[in-house]
Parts: C-alpha cells; structure tokens; sequence
C-alpha cells in the first residue's frame, strides 16, 4: 500500500487533522500533520477513528496525557546527532562501531561490568554523537513504518576492496525513504585490494555523488582495522549536523523511543531508550507503549549510574511494569495514577485492534470462499 501524509488521510477523512493526530497519538505513533504514515498505519487509524465516531467517549487519560504534553513546549535548543550505520553484510559496520566505542567511550567505574546497551554517545572535540548499534535494516525500516524518525545521518559502510554491493544499494534506498542525509564511509582502505575510487564511481549509478564529484555527500576513506580516517569521520559526522540543525527542547518532560529492551532476571524489565525531547530524571514517572513505571534507575553505555539524559541520549531505563516493545514511544508524564491508566488504556485499544484486524481477516478468509 501507499503511503499518506497526515494532512492527506485527514483531508480524505473529512476530519481535522488534529483529531487524526490525536487517533494516531493513542496508538502509540508519534506523527505531526505534515508527517507520512504507512499504508497499514493508516488503515488502522482510520478504522479507530471509525469505531471512535460511534462510540462517543468523553475525556479519557490519553487526552489529558496530550494536554501534559502541549503544554511542556519550550525554546528549541541544539542537541547532538543521532547516526545509524549501515551497509553491505561484512563491510566493517560493526568494527567501525567498535572502533569508536573502544577509543571514544570512557570507561565504567572500576569493577563494573561494561553493558552492552544499543546505542552509545561519544563526546568529540566538535561535540557530541550518538550512535545507533542496532544497524539491521529490517530494525530501520520497522523503525521507519512505527513514524519514529530516529536517525538523523545514515553512515554508509562501503569497503574498498568490494565495492558498492546488493545491501549497499538497500541501505541507499531507506535512507532515501527515511529523507535522512548520508555520509560515506570508504572502509578497509588498509587492504592491498582497495580501490576507493572504484567506490565513488559505483556510487554514481545510484545518485550518490560525493564532494569530489560535484556533489554534496561527504566522503571518508578509513579504516576500522587501523582506525585511520576515523577522526574524519567524526568530524563529517558534525559538519553535517551543522547543517541539519538539530534542535530539541531541552527543559521538560521527556519524550523518545525505545531502542531495544529485555527482561533481566536481576532487574526486571531493562529498556534502552533514546531521549528526543526533554530530559528524562531518575524518578520520573512514564509511560512506554502500553508499560508503565517509574524510573528506579538509569545508566549509560558504560554502565554508570546517571540522574538523567537529555535529547539525543541513549539511557537504560529501570522500573517499568514489563518490557516494551522496540520502537515504541515513552512520554514522562506528571503522576502514576495517570500513567498508569494512559498504559492500560493502550492495552485495551491494542487488543480490540488486534480483534478488529482478526475480523477483517476472517472476513477476507469468507469472501475468498464464496
Ligand atoms: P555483518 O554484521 O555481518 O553485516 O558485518 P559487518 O559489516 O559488521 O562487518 P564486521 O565489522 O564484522 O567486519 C567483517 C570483517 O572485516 C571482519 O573480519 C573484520 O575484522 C574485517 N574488517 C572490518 N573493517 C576492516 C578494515 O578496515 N580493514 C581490514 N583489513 N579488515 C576489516
Ligand atoms: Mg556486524
């Protein structure tokens, strides 16, 4: 199916856009009018504004939730990058991830075990970045078609002595889906067969054009092995999120996305959460899809104990009633009580979603029949 931007389906739907918004917001997808939503999304929340007209309800938790919300704007400030790495399978993704985590990434505390958590954030001599270590693209497009915008700069992993490969060309392709800007990386250029300038080359045939060609994406020939040219690459990484410029609001409730999340026999449900508005508090209670807490505890990649985490900060997050799903949005909001009741409330809405999804197949399954 095709994709719709909010202001389209509300427009076809003879409905205010704000309601539309609404609709999506209480199904855990975070859109503004302007934003494209997926076919199926679109289906959904057409069928919930469907049901919503009959049964007339009136305020309920998720509306006063919004209130919270609208009223926690503030002054945009700006906030570091957030880099998903992509490529071609064996290209250096990940050695190019561990590269800089081992070099840019301080150290836990002394005897503390070092978590692996999704994301990091270093701190450069440009500022700071924060990378995304979930780089499948299944992850990204999922990512993409729940509305959660959570990268701001693609890194293309390409080695030099392959060249542009099958996943090369995909990673393209959902960068450009997403509108998200793309930073090569030439990596491998330590090995005898490299050959980077075939890279730029290959590159043409699929609109890439770096600086060297007149274009206007950055190239950076590196290697994950030696480290050389990684520097470069930090350095790319800020000069493009200069011209992006990010901004968040800084102040206020915190709003993101859960990166990836799990149940930890010690601790309970663990989410890895990325902040995109606000700052998030030990203490702060909130909401995650359709789990709910307080947050007991928080810590950084290097499994320190923090206090709280800012836009574009990934955190661990202790004390949720149980473990979220990946991709879905958390929200501070004032107390439990309203935590908690915007939590079930989702609950609810998913499982009568999932009903009316059921009966539509089971329609389907009778037509075909007849
Ligand atoms: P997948 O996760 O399987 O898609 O691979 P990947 O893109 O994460 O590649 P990975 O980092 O696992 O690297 C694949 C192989 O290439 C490993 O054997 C690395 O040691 C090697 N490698 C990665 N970067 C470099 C480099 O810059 N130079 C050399 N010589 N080898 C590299
Ligand atoms: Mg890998």
């Amino acid at each position: 199916g095709e994709a719709i931007t909010v202001a389209d389906l509300a427009q076809k739907l003879a409905m205010k856009g704000g309601d539309v918004v609404k609709a999506l917001f209480k199904m855990g997808v975070m859109a503004t009018i302007n934003q494209t939503i997926d076919h199926d999304t679109a289906v959904l929340v057409t069928e919930e504004l469907g049901h919503k007209a009959v049964s007339a309800t009136g305020n309920d938790a998720e509306s006063e939730l919004l209130a919270q919300l609208q009223q926690a704007q503030g002054e945009k400030l700006p906030r570091p990058p957030v880099v998903t790495i992509m490529g071609h399978v064996d290209h250096g993704k990940t050695s190019l991830l561990d590269y800089i985590r081992r070099t840019k990434v301080a150290a836990g505390e002394a005897g503390g075990i070092t978590q692996h958590i999704g994301a990091y954030h270093v701190t450069t001599p440009k500022g700071v970045i924060s990378f995304l270590d979930t780089p499948g693209h299944a992850a990204f497009a999922q990512m993409r078609q729940r509305g959660a915008k959570l990268t701001d700069i693609v890194v293309l992993v390409v080695a030099a002595d392959d060249g542009v490969m099958p996943q090369t060309v995909e990673a393209i392709q959902h960068a450009r889906a997403a509108n998200v800007p793309i930073i090569v990386a030439i990596n491998k250029i330590d090995k005898s067969g490299a050959d980077p300038s075939r890279v730029k080359n290959d590159l043409l045939a699929h609109d890439v054009v770096v600086e060297e060609f007149g274009g206007d994406v950055q190239a950076v020939e590196l290697s994950a092995k030696t480290g050389q040219g990684v520097d470069d690459l930090l350095d790319a990484i800020s000069v493009q999120a200069e011209i992006l410029d990010l901004r968040a609001v800084k102040d206020g409730p915190a709003t993101g996305v859960v990166i990836e999340s799990a149940l930890d026999k010690g601790r309970g449900p663990v989410a890895t959460v990325l902040v995109q508005q606000g700052t998030l508090h030990k203490g702060d209670y909130l909401v995650c899809g359709i789990q709910y807490g307080r947050v007991r505890a928080l810590f950084d990649e290097t499994g320190r104990q923090v206090q709280s985490a800012g836009p574009s900060i990934p955190v661990q997050v202790l004390g949720l009633s149980g473990v979220p799903d990946a991709g879905d949005d958390f929200v501070v909001v004032e107390d439990e009580r309203l935590a908690k009741d915007v939590a079930q409330q989702r609950d609810a809405k998913r499982r009568e979603l999932r009903l009316v999804a059921k009966a539509g197949n089971r329609m389907e399954d009778i037509m075909a029949q007849m």
